[in-house]
C-alpha cells in the first residue's frame, strides 16, 4: 500500500486504523494455487475473522478451516441462500472443522451439518460418536514444530504411534477416519518439519491400509510463513520441496489439503496510528501511539511477532521506544525502532500486519479496536 494512500484514509477515516487490502488476498491467495496446484487450500479463518476477508476467499472458490462455530456462521453465511444440496455439498467439500477439541454443545450443533472435523484423542472419539455422529474425521498428528515462530505440537496431535489405533478406535464407534492432519507451527521456515511430517504421514497411511482402514486426504494444515524480512526462504522453494515429497509419497487420488492462513493476510493488512505523548525516559526517545498491544498490536504478545513502526516524514532516525495507549507498561510495541523527531498528531504505520493482529484486539482499559478499511474489495 502506497504512503499517499495511508495518509488519505488516516485523514479520511481517523486512527487508529486497520486497512484490508483485499488485491493483496487475492494475490497470495492466487501465489498459493500456482506454487501448489495439487493442494486445496482451507483459509484458517482464526488468522482475521472479518466477514469481508471470509467473503474474498469465498468469490475466490477459496475452502475454509474453522475453529469455532461463530467461525463456521461466518463462512456458513456465504452459502445460507444455496439449495440445501448445494449448501451441505459445500460444506462437506469445503469447510474442515479443525479444532482437535470440541465441546459438547459444538458437536451437537454441528452434527445437522456432517462437517470434516478433526481429533487426536479418545475422549474426543467418544464425544463425537455420541454428539455428532453425522461428522466425518481427520486425525491430527503431531508433528516437529522445530523453528517455527509458533509452536503448536505442545497442545494438539496424536503420537504417530497411536495413530493406527486411534484410527481403529474411531471405526469402533462408527465413524470414518477420512484420513490425516497436522500442523508445523506457524511461521514455519523450516521446511524439514513439512518433509518430515510428510514422511510420518505417509507411514500411517501404509500401516493403516495394512489393518484395513484405507484413508482419502491428508491434511498439511498452515505455518506457511509471511515474507516479514528477507530472512524468510523463499515460498516457490518451499512448495517445490513439499510438492516433491506428496507426489513421491502420496498418490494422485489422494486429496491434499492445506490450511494457509498467514500467508494469506499477513501482507494484506496495514496499521495506522497516531502519536498522542511524546517524552525522553533515560535518555530515550518515547513515542506513545493510540494502538498497542492489547489492539491491533496484540500479535507482539500471542504471536510472538515483532512489527515495524515506519514515519512518514523522512529524516534522521535515532533508536526509539513506542508504546501503546493503555495505562499497562506491557502495552509496549517496540523498545527498538529507528524513528525521525516526531511532532504529536504525526501518523506511525506498520504493514504486514494483517495476521493475528485485529484478530486479537481487546477493548481493555476502555480503548475499542482500531477502525477496519476494505479497500480494494
Ligand atoms: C489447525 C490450524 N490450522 C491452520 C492454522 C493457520 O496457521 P498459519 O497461520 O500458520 O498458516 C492454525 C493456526 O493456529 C491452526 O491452529
Amino acid at each position: 500500500m502506497n504512503q499517499k494512500t495511508l495518509q488519505q484514509l488516516a485523514k479520511k477515516h481517523g486512527t487508529p486504523l486497520f486497512i484490508v487490502d483485499h488485491d493483496e488476498l487475492r494475490k497470495n491467495y492466487a501465489l498459493f494455487r500456482k506454487h501448489f496446484p495439487r493442494v486445496q487450500v482451507y483459509y484458517a479463518v482464526k488468522v482475521n475473522s472479518d466477514p469481508a476477508i471470509v467473503k474474498t476467499f469465498y468469490e475466490l472458490g477459496g475452502s475454509f478451516d474453522v475453529a469455532s462455530m461463530q467461525e463456521f456462521h461466518t463462512v456458513h453465511q456465504n452459502i445460507a441462500k444455496l439449495p440445501a444440496k448445494k449448501r451441505q455439498e459445500f460444506i462437506w467439500d469445503k469447510i474442515i472443522y479443525a479444532n482437535p477439541i470440541k465441546p459438547v454443545e459444538t458437536l451437537e450443533e454441528l452434527d445437522q451439518y456432517k462437517p470434516l472435523v478433526t481429533y487426536d484423542n479418545h475422549e474426543e472419539v467418544k464425544k463425537i460418536a455420541k454428539h455428532s455422529p453425522h461428522a466425518g474425521l481427520a486425525l491430527r498428528l503431531r508433528v516437529p514444530n522445530t523453528g517455527s515462530m509458533v509452536e503448536l505440537s505442545s497442545k494438539f496431535g496424536a503420537l504417530p504411534g497411536e495413530a493406527v489405533d486411534l484410527i481403529a478406535y474411531a471405526h469402533e464407534h462408527g465413524l470414518t477416519v477420512e484420513g490425516l492432519s497436522f500442523h508445523v507451527g506457524s511461521q514455519c521456515t523450516n521446511p524439514e518439519n513439512y518433509i518430515q511430517a510428510i514422511h510420518l504421514c505417509a507411514g500411517i497411511f501404509a500401516e493403516a491400509k495394512s489393518r484395513g482402514f484405507n484413508l482419502k486426504l491428508l491434511d498439511i494444515g498452515g505455518g506457511f510463513p509471511a515474507a516479514y524480512d528477507a530472512s524468510v526462504p523463499k515460498f516457490s522453494d518451499l512448495a517445490r520441496k513439499i510438492n516433491h515429497e506428496l507426489n513421491r509419497l502420496f498418490p494422485k487420488e489422494i486429496e491434499i489439503l492445506a490450511e494457509p492462513g498467514r500467508f494469506l493476510v499477513a501482507s494484506a493488512g496495514t496499521a495506522v496510528s497516531k502519536i498522542i505523548g511524546k517524552a525522553v525516559r533515560n535518555d530515550k526517545l518515547c513515542y506513545y501511539v493510540n494502538d498497542g498491544v492489547y489492539h491491533t498490536y496484540s500479535g507482539v504478545i500471542f504471536d510472538h511477532c515483532t512489527y515495524h513502526m515506519k514515519s512518514f516524514k523522512k529524516g534522521t532516525t535515532q533508536l526509539c521506544a513506542v508504546f501503546g495507549p493503555t495505562c499497562d507498561a506491557l502495552d509496549t510495541i517496540s523498545l527498538t525502532e529507528q524513528l525521525p523527531d516526531l511532532e504529536l498528531g504525526e501518523y506511525l504505520y506498520s504493514d504486514n500486519i494483517g495476521a493475528y493482529s485485529a484478530a486479537s484486539s481487546t477493548h481493555f482499559n476502555g480503548f475499542p479496536p482500531a477502525k477496519v478499511v476494505h479497500i480494494n474489495q
